[in-house]
């Protein structure tokens, strides 16, 4: 089968041809149809997580795909062939990804049901940012009538985030330039903050002069989390997704530090799905590409200036 992989780490991401894989015991074989692309496929794939997750070789990039059940191995039972499912694949340790034709999943890992409203290309955006979104929010104590600052707003995580946010009540603030700031204030977002203009910190602290209660940071560095911190009151939270927050540093400040890591599963993901098919949640596709695209597209996400999700149709 095709797909998009690498033969060691650092190695440029092309397009090769794999063998395809057998569902084993309690294993769901999966047909895919599109592919959601997320940083951290090529920051796996650059080897920048080291030793820390085993990978095999060719190692195909990707996580989140959605597509039809093909076949099912012993023992499963919750799906079944010409399922419509959707989910988070990681298989590194076995090169699987989701830049690719068949993925494998156990049956109780990252899956579920597609949502009904969704098609294969949306569904396939959702599933790691919503999760980790989702988590977020709820880890750093987002609840209705707090203040919320989102950094990195208009990326994938980011657009989720606020939307998770405006849900529990809490009053959004969003980094988002004026091409973003209409769809933030669909999303839920109270007010944008364009990040090139102003400075965050300083312009938060203007209309809001006692701080706000949790900062999500999805994009700094730990020098910059620090100053944006100091817009953040006293008892309040800093999240960072790229383990930015100083988590003792802020202790001596009354501030809790929290260095996110998620905790996907099927469950969350079907919540999402009943998110999504009431209407609650919405996403937001930026481009479709073929998998010959791909290395480019992993080329230009480095440079940055992500608006949403790039899906790639398999
Ligand atoms: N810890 C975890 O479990 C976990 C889970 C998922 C993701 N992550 C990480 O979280 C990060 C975000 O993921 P993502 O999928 O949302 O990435 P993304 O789609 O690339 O979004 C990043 C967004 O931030 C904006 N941005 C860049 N610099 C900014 C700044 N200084 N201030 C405000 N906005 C800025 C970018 O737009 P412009 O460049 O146009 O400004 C872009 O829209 C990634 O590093 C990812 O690896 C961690």
């Amino acid at each position: 089968m095709r797909a998009i992989a690498v033969s060691e780490f650092g190695a440029t991401p092309s397009i090769m041809d794999v063998g395809w894989p057998e569902p084993g015991p309690g294993e769901v074989l999966i047909k895919l149809v599109a592919a959601g692309m997320n940083p951290f496929d090529w920051k796996f794939a650059a080897g920048d997580f080291g030793d820390m997750i085993p990978a095999g070789f060719p190692l195909i990039l990707g996580q989140d795909g959605a597509g039809v059940v093909e076949s099912v191995g012993d023992g499963v039972e919750r799906f079944r062939p010409g399922d419509q499912v959707y989910g988070s694949f990681f298989g590194a340790a076995r090169g699987l990804g989701s830049y690719c034709e068949f993925t494998l999943s156990p049956q109780d890992g990252q899956i579920a049901m597609m949502p009904q409203k969704l098609v294969y290309s949306q569904a396939a955006a959702v599933p790691m940012a919503s999760m980790t979104a989702f988590n977020l929010v709820d880890e750093a104590g987002v609840d209705e009538g707090k203040t919320v600052l989102v950094v990195g707003a208009t990326g994938g995580v980011g657009q989720q985030a606020v939307q998770f946010a405006a849900l529990k009540g809490a009053h959004v603030i969003a980094t988002a330039g004026p091409d973003m700031a209409d769809r933030m204030g669909e999303f839920g977002a109270d007010e944008t903050l364009d990040y090139h203009e102003v400075d965050v910190a300083d312009a938060v602290l203007e209309e809001h002069p006692d701080g706000v209660d949790v900062l999500l940071d999805m994009v700094n560095d730990k020098r910059k989390v620090d100053l944006l911190s100091e817009s953040v009151k006293k008892g309040g939270v800093v999240a960072s997704t790229i383990g930015a927050a100083d988590v003792e540093g802020l202790k001596k400040r009354g501030i809790k530090g929290i260095n996110f890591q998620n905790r996907a599963s099927g469950e969350l993901l079907t919540t999402i799905s009943e998110m999504i098919d009431t209407g609650r949640l919405t996403v937001h596709l930026t481009r479709e590409v073929d998998l010959t695209d791909v290395p480019d597209v992993i080329a230009d996400a480095k440079r940055g200036g992500a608006r949403g999700k790039t899906v790639i149709r398999v």
